[in-house]
């Protein structure tokens, strides 16, 4: 049973599976279908050594995002100024959507995690907050 999203700009994202017994399960995402938004970017993270690191810890100006554990687990970490919540993520099925104005960050990697993310736009740093307090500075001036 999972929790229910209480930050803004997110959502689960359910995605089907063909469980094909010994031959493995096969997922399928499609943008504008499963995920809100036409998919100009994806990007994942592998090999994470340092487990106990966080990642993240920024929030997007207009960015939508999902984001998936494709393998192992890690928590993720929402703030959306108000509310705050940690998901358990550990199914390549069940992503989270990352709105914008929504600060994320990952942490308690599993050895063998591996999280892959599917974005709205391409890569701009222009877009990221990656500080707290002008996150919340940005919140008040923009609502
Ligand atoms: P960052 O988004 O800060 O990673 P995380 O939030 O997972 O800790 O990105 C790490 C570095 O990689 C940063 O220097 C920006 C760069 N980067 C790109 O060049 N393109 C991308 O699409 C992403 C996501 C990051």
């Amino acid at each position: 049973m999972l929790d229910p999203i209480i930050v803004k700009n997110s959502e689960y994202i359910f995605l089907k599976t063909q469980q094909g017994g010994k031959k493995g399960a096969l997922t399928v995402l499609e943008g504008e279908k499963d995920v809100p938004f036409s998919i100009k970017r994806v990007y994942y993270i592998t090999k994470i050594e340092a487990l106990t690191q966080v990642r993240g810890l920024h929030a997007h100006k207009k960015l939508d995002q999902v984001i998936f554990c494709m393998n192992g687990s890690f928590l993720l970490h929402l703030d959306d100024g108000i509310r705050k919540q940690d998901i358990l993520m550990n199914s390549e099925a069940v992503g989270v959507r990352l709105g914008p104005e929504l600060w994320h960050s990952m942490k308690d990697f599993s050895p063998d995690c591996i999280i892959m993310v599917v974005a709205s736009d391409h890569y701009s740093e222009d877009d990221y907050i990656r500080d707290y307090g002008e996150f919340i500075k940005y919140l008040e001036f923009n609502h």
